[in-house]
């Protein structure tokens, strides 16, 4: 096998900003906000973590532009009454560690917004979701909201956002071929692209500041007829001909950097966090970072997904190398082989924040890899408050109560 040119220590360019190396924190929701969906002291201890961890790039977990609309009960929220928490949030993290670059993921929930508590809206009811269909008005009404967001991340001292075009929220819901109605958002290629387009050049031009970065995460396939990456609204075959044509569209529009993803959870959930059950699914991940790698122009950072599988080698992954399969070499084996430029961490994140940081200083056995019990996946989707259940001693205790007073979640990866 050829040497490893790169390192996953080396620093790399994002836009203007120099991020200290090619470990990218995923945003993860952790649902423990506040009332009013301002930061708490254990989601401001998070990201202080993660900023002392090391890490070139963190991004914040979805925080969602309306209340009206949201997915979980205790989510970040980016409305004007949150400018002064969540400055003083970002004070805290980048005094923690000020080369860190932290982007906000500016999200809207749609259809997978609860009806507990929330309201359900959608450009087009997918079976077994529904919710209030939109008019051409609401969403430039929810455009309005991703631009106030978008100032309030500049003002609070965001360095970037990242526009959610993944995992079947708001983002997504406008741009598969499902949305297929009869409107200015939906049908042809140009009116389901209008909302990230002209949302991207509305904050471009509202943000001047080039050292402000863009970027957004994709689900290059989402995996059900009519997701997003298939070839029609009834389709469920895979097509990469759109996902390509939008990163691209997203590269003109000013993203600097463009995270690669699959899948929509409620759905495909194992697509988007594959789990112990199939690991190699991280496989396909690889495949389409590569093929957005490809397409892009080379100072276009590439974000790939799905490296916690990895883990310190220790899988069920056939290996040629077994002792090059682990999350640390593979990974520098996909930035050496044009698959991607950084790699992104999940679950692993919430493991072990640390991660980076012991990297660079050669303390790679101190690390507290992923088990993929997907307990934290448990946590978020009963809607309580998410961290690692092995190594986080709060959030264990947050499972048992969880479990106690919900029960235990069927699902093939908990
Ligand atoms: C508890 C939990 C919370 C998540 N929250 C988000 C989120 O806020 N935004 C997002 O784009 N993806 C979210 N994801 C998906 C991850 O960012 C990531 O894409 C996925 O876990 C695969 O990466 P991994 O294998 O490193 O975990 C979440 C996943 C989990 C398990």
């Amino acid at each position: 096998m050829a040497e490893n040119k790169k390192k996953l220590t080396d620093e790399i360019m994002i836009g203007p900003r120099k991020a200290q190396n090619r470990f990218f924190i995923q945003a993860m929701e952790t649902n423990m906000e506040d009332p009013s969906g301002n930061p708490s002291e254990r989601t401001t201890q998070r990201y202080i973590d993660l900023a002392e961890g090391g890490a070139g790039m963190i991004t914040l977990e979805a925080i969602t532009v309306t209340r009206e609309c949201r997915a979980r009960d205790n989510q970040l929220t980016i409305m004007p009454q949150n400018q002064a928490a969540l400055t003083k949030f970002m004070d805290r993290v980048h005094n923690a560690n000020p080369s860190a670059i932290v982007v906000f993921q500016l999200t809207h929930s749609g259809e997978l917004s609860s009806p507990e508590f929330s309201r359900r809206v959608t450009p087009n009811p997918l079976p077994g979701y529904g919710g209030d269909l939109l008019s051409e008005e609401d969403v430039e009404h929810i455009m309005d909201d991703f631009v106030t967001a978008a100032k309030i991340a500049y003002n609070a001292g965001a360095d970037g956002i990242d526009l959610k075009l993944c995992h079947g929220y708001f983002g997504s819901q406008m741009i598969r071929p499902y949305n297929n109605r009869d409107w200015k958002f939906g049908g042809s290629w140009e009116n389901r692209t209008r909302f990230p387009y002209e949302l991207m050049e509305r904050i471009r031009k509202e943000v001047p500041d080039k050292n402000f970065l863009i970027g957004s995460k994709i689900s290059a396939w989402e995996g059900f007829p009519g997701g997003f990456g298939t070839d029609g609204p009834d389709s469920p075959v895979m097509d990469l001909t759109e996902p390509i044509k939008l990163i691209k569209g997203l590269e003109e529009r000013g993203a600097s950097y463009i995270v690669q993803s699959a899948g929509s959870p409620g759905i495909t959930i194992s697509l988007t966090q594959c789990d112990k059950h199939v690991p190699y699914f991280a496989y396909l991940h690889q495949y389409w970072s590569k093929e957005f790698r490809k397409v892009l122009k080379p100072e276009t950072v590439v974000i790939g997904s799905n490296f916690s599988v990895f883990r310190s080698g220790k899988n069920d992954l056939c290996a040629v190398e077994p002792e090059k399969s682990g999350l640390l070499p593979y990974g520098e084996w996909c930035v050496n082989h044009d698959v991607c430029d950084m790699i992104a961490l999940g679950r692993q994140s919430l493991a072990d924040p640390f991660l980076p940081k012991k990297v660079m200083e050669g303390r790679e056995n101190e690390i507290n890899f992923c088990l993929l019990c997907d307990a934290c996946l448990e946590l978020l989707i009963q809607q309580s408050k998410v961290g690692c259940c092995v190594h986080d001693p709060l959030a264990r205790e947050e499972l048992v109560r969880t479990r106690k007073e919900k029960g235990r979640l069927k699902q093939s990866h908990t």
